[in-house]
């Protein structure tokens, strides 16, 4: 009997373990992107300030407030400045990330960072990064600031 109760026990926290497993709490994909080593915390931190005069903050970037296609341009293909953040100069460059990161990856940090540190609009869609990747799918260079300047 008392073989057999633990052996019911034992059942009852497999049950519950697997009913855990199956419903785990489904953590931020974008924030996981986001955290990767060489991904977007590598520069500009975890706290999203950055690095004073190299790295520029994401946290109150009025970048975050552009319309959402330029935030993709510059995860895919990079930037290069000078550009003004938060009355900062920057004239530092940002690696493009076109090949280490998939469409659904891309929307998911942007809409991770907009909804942490800018405006919370409209979602960005992998199918819109798909959009944009195509149009500029031959382009080699990063953006530079001029271009992609308000
Ligand atoms: C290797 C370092 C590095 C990585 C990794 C990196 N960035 Fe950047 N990022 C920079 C630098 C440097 C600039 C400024 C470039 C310039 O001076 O033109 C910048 C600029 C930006 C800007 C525009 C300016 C601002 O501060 O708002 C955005 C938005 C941005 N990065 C988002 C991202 C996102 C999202 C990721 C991850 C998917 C990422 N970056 C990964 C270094 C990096």
């Amino acid at each position: 009997m008392r073989h057999l109760s633990l052996c019911s026990s034992l059942l009852l926290l497999g049950i519950t373990g697997l009913a855990q497993a199956a419903d785990p709490v489904v953590p931020n994909k974008g924030a996981l992107v986001y955290a990767r080593p060489g991904s977007c915390v590598t520069c500009h931190q975890a706290n999203g300030a950055g690095l004073q005069g190299v790295f520029p903050p994401l946290a109150g970037s009025e970048w975050l407030n552009r319309d959402s296609s330029v935030l993709i341009k510059i995860v895919l293909h990079g930037l290069q400045g000078p550009i003004a953040v938060r009355g900062q100069n920057y004239t530092t460059a940002m690696p493009g990330m076109a090949t280490s990161l998939k469409d659904d990856e891309i929307a998911d940090v942007l809409n991770f960072v907009q909804t942490t540190w800018g405006k919370v609009g409209e979602p960005v869609t992998a199918a819109a990064v798909a959009k944009i990747r195509a149009a500029e799918a031959s382009r080699t260079t990063m953006w530079t600031g001029k271009e992609l300047r308000p």
